[in-house]
C-alpha cells in the first residue's frame, strides 16, 4: 500500500475467488469455516516468507545432505477471539509444532470498543517472532489493543494477519503500529454506520460459527 509501508495486500485470483465464497452470505458455516483455514494457509505462505530456519542432515537415497526446516518452535500464532481461531487453524495445519497464545476481545455493540475478556500467551513471548490474526479489520480498535497486550507481555517482533480490511482499520492499525507488518487479502470501501465493512462479510465469528440472529 502506497501510503503505508508496512502494509500488504495479497491480491491473488485463488483468494479472491475464495473471497467471494466468504462474502455470499449464502455460504454455510462449514464451509465458510474451511475457506476461512484456506486463506490464512495462503496468506500465512506470504507472511512467513522470511520464517527463521534451522538445518537438518538427512540422508537421501541418494546421498547425506544439509537441508532446511522451518524452526517452528520460534514462532507463535495468536488468534483474536473468536472469529481469529478460522485462521488458526490453517496456520496450525501448515506449522503444527508453533506455539500458541489466545486473545479475547469483542467489540461493544454499541460503542464499537474492543473489551478483553481473556488472555494466555507464551511465557517467552519476547523470544518468538508472533503472527497476530482475526479476519475482520474494521476501525482497527480490536487489532490495536491485541498488539498493546502482546507488547505488554514482552512480544518484540509481531505481524498481523487479516482477510478483510477497511481503509478506516488500515489508517489507525498503520499510523499505531508502523513497525508492525500488516497482511490483507481484500481492501474493501468503507465501513457503515455501525462500522461493519462494506461489502464486507458480515459479522466473521457468527459466519464461522454459526450463531446469526
Ligand atoms: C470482530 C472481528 C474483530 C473485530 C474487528 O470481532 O473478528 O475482532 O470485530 O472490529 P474492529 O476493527 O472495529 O475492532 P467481534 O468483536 O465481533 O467478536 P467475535 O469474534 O467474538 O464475534
Ligand atoms: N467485525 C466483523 O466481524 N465484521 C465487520 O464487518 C466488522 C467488524
Amino acid at each position: 500500500m502506497q501510503n503505508y509501508p508496512n502494509a500488504t495486500l495479497l491480491d491473488h485470483p485463488i483468494i479472491r475467488h475464495k473471497i467471494t465464497h466468504l462474502r455470499d452470505k449464502r455460504t454455510h458455516c462449514g464451509q465458510f469455516r474451511e475457506m476461512v483455514k484456506e486463506i490464512a494457509m495462503l496468506e500465512g505462505y506470504e507472511a512467513l516468507r522470511h520464517a527463521p530456519i534451522v538445518t537438518k542432515h538427512i540422508e537421501t537415497p541418494i546421498c547425506e545432505t544439509d537441508q532446511p526446516l522451518v524452526d517452528q518452535k520460534k514462532l507463535c500464532f495468536v488468534p483474536i477471539l473468536r472469529a481469529g481461531m478460522g485462521m488458526s487453524d490453517g496456520l496450525a495445519q501448515l506449522l503444527p509444532e508453533a506455539h500458541f497464545g489466545h486473545i479475547g476481545l469483542y467489540r461493544d455493540e454499541i460503542t464499537k470498543q474492543p473489551h478483553e475478556y481473556y488472555c494466555k500467551l507464551p511465557g517467552n513471548l519476547s523470544e518468538l517472532d508472533v503472527y497476530l490474526v482475526d479476519p475482520m479489520l474494521a476501525t482497527g480498535g480490536s487489532a490495536i489493543d491485541a498488539v498493546k497486550m502482546l507488547r505488554a507481555h514482552g512480544a518484540k517482533k509481531i505481524s498481523f494477519l487479516c482477510i478483510i480490511a477497511a481503509p478506516e482499520g488500515v489508517k489507525a492499525f498503520c499510523e499505531t503500529n508502523p513497525d508492525v507488518p500488516l497482511y490483507m487479502c481484500a481492501l474493501d470501501d468503507k465501513l457503515n454506520e455501525n462500522a461493519y465493512i462494506v461489502p464486507g462479510l458480515g459479522d466473521a465469528g457468527d459466519r464461522i460459527f454459526g450463531t446469526m440472529k
